[in-house]
């Protein structure tokens, strides 16, 4: 096949046929279709879209070029949840373990940090010993032995997208419906799951932050799951202010633990509950998510939830102890308070510049091959709408090193906004998406 006659095609407004997007996907994770003539397509689908059609086959040709897991012979159902993206998202960490504790198998395929968002792998393998390169063979036997395992892209899923994704990060294609919606789902299809939670982010910290495209997003990969018999149900979310207290690797994965032994922050175990409630349900262990929330609850305070993570952490070669002993994680050589200059309502804590501080800390890539220090990080006390006096505390920066110290103050001065009054942030959860439709959460 001519991939040039395909990238033309696309860039004067036409159709590429199902079986040219197979072959096509196949080609380019073996290597005969180059990046430079995969980059020019993922451009010109950038500026022009894909229909409705092409995306389904676009998910189906990357779910293909790969293996899949099979998983029907569990019991329990199979449910994942994936988020698009935030600054101290530490849902999953919390999730998963909960969700597996209450009798849902979660197979949990999460990623590295991208741009100014963490990633679940790198929180995770700040664990001492935490191994997430599972081959599809351990992590079954993992999810059949106590229903969960928290594992990267391996090599065997889908490997057309692994490729793409790489090349739409340094190519700026990211940020396109089409092409997060086919990379998304090519994945999550590939876990054989019967169900699926999204966490779609909305705000100035999030990829997409306007709400008609997160909706957008939403509903594409709601079809998309409807195509393979896969129910998705997709929950809006904020995300122009971090979620919890602790943007960082270790420090996320530290108050994770205080959450699974009930003393997470209230933003974090409300989005918790809601996204675990859909689970449940979708995995058929809860009547509706008021059962489903009674029994998280329950999860978390007879202490099965912390005892799973413990379970989960052992079996991938971590250090169970910092579940009970969060000192156990990377600790950083200099702690140091950030104070407000002056007093007033705090107006913003802006996500994207928290999350470059992370980076320029230590903590986050600029390049792929960028060894990550676990161990830096801010905690954040300071929240939209709070009344502060001169000299409080706002913060805690945890860094390598003076300097560390210093580009962590200047990221917070440029992230936390005070001034005489504030506007209110957006609504923690704000939209439910089903196939049915679209409702308002307090009507949900
Ligand atoms: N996450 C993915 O896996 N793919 C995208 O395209 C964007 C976010």
């Amino acid at each position: 096949m001519e991939a040039r006659s395909l990238i033309e095609r696309k860039r004067d407004g036409g159709q590429i046929a199902p079986a040219e997007w197979r072959t096509l996907m196949q080609q380019y994770a073996a290597g005969d279709v180059p990046d430079y003539q995969m980059a020019a397509l993922a451009m010109a689908i950038f500026f022009n879209g894909l229909t409705r059609d092409e995306i389904g086959a676009l998910t189906d040709a990357m779910l293909h070029s790969g293996a899949t897991l099979d998983l029907d012979h569990l019991r329990a159902g199979r449910v994942d949840k994936h988020s698009t993206g935030g600054v101290g998202d530490k849902v999953s960490l919390v999730l998963a373990p909960l969700v597996a504790a209450c009798g849902v198998a979660v197979p949990m395929m999460s990623g590295r940090g991208l741009g100014h968002t963490g990633g679940t792998l790198d929180k995770l393998e700040s664990i001492p010993g935490f191994r997430t390169d599972l081959t599809l063979a351990q992590a079954t036997q993992q999810l059949e032995s106590f229903g969960c395992a928290l594992i990267g892209q391996t090599r065997e899923i889908a490997p057309a997208d692994r490729k793409l994704y790489a090349l739409r990060d340094a190519t700026s294609t990211v940020e396109s419906i089409p092409l997060i919606a086919a990379s998304i789902m090519s994945k999550k299809l590939a876990e054989g799951l019967t169900g699926l939670v999204l966490d779609v982010k909305r705000g100035s910290g999030a990829f997409l932050p306007e709400l008609d495209r997160g909706l957008e997003l939403a509903r594409t990969m709601i079809e998309l799951g409807a195509d393979h018999g896969c129910p998705v149900v997709a929950l809006l979310t904020a995300m122009d202010r971090p979620l919890g207290r602790a943007c960082g690797n270790a420090i996320e994965v530290e108050e994770s633990i205080m959450a699974l032994r009930g003393e997470g922050p209230p933003d974090l175990m409300k989005v918790t509950y809601a996204l675990g409630a859909e689970m449940l349900v979708l995995g058929a262990v809860a009547t509706d998510r008021d059962d489903a929330r009674r029994r998280m609850e329950v999860a978390i305070s007879s202490g099965r939830a912390a005892a799973r993570f413990q379970q989960i952490i052992e079996a991938q070669g971590g250090d169970p102890a910092v579940v009970d002993d969060p000192s156990l994680l990377p600790q950083a050589n200099e702690v140091e308070l950030f104070l407000a200059d002056r007093a007033g309502v705090v107006a913003q804590v802006e996500p994207r510049a928290i999350g470059r501080g992370i980076t320029a800390l230590g903590g986050g890539r600029t390049k792929v091959d960028d060894i990550v220090d676990a161990s830096v990080g801010f905690v954040i006390t300071a929240q939209p709408g709070d009344v502060v006096r001169a000299g409080e505390p706002l913060a805690t920066i945890f860094a390598r090193d003076s300097a560390g110290v210093a580009a962590g103050r200047a990221a917070l001065q440029t992230a936390v906004r005070i001034a005489e009054d504030a506007e209110p942030p957006l609504p923690l959860i704000s939209h439910r998406v089903t196939e049915a439709g679209v409702q308002q959460w307090d009507d949900a």
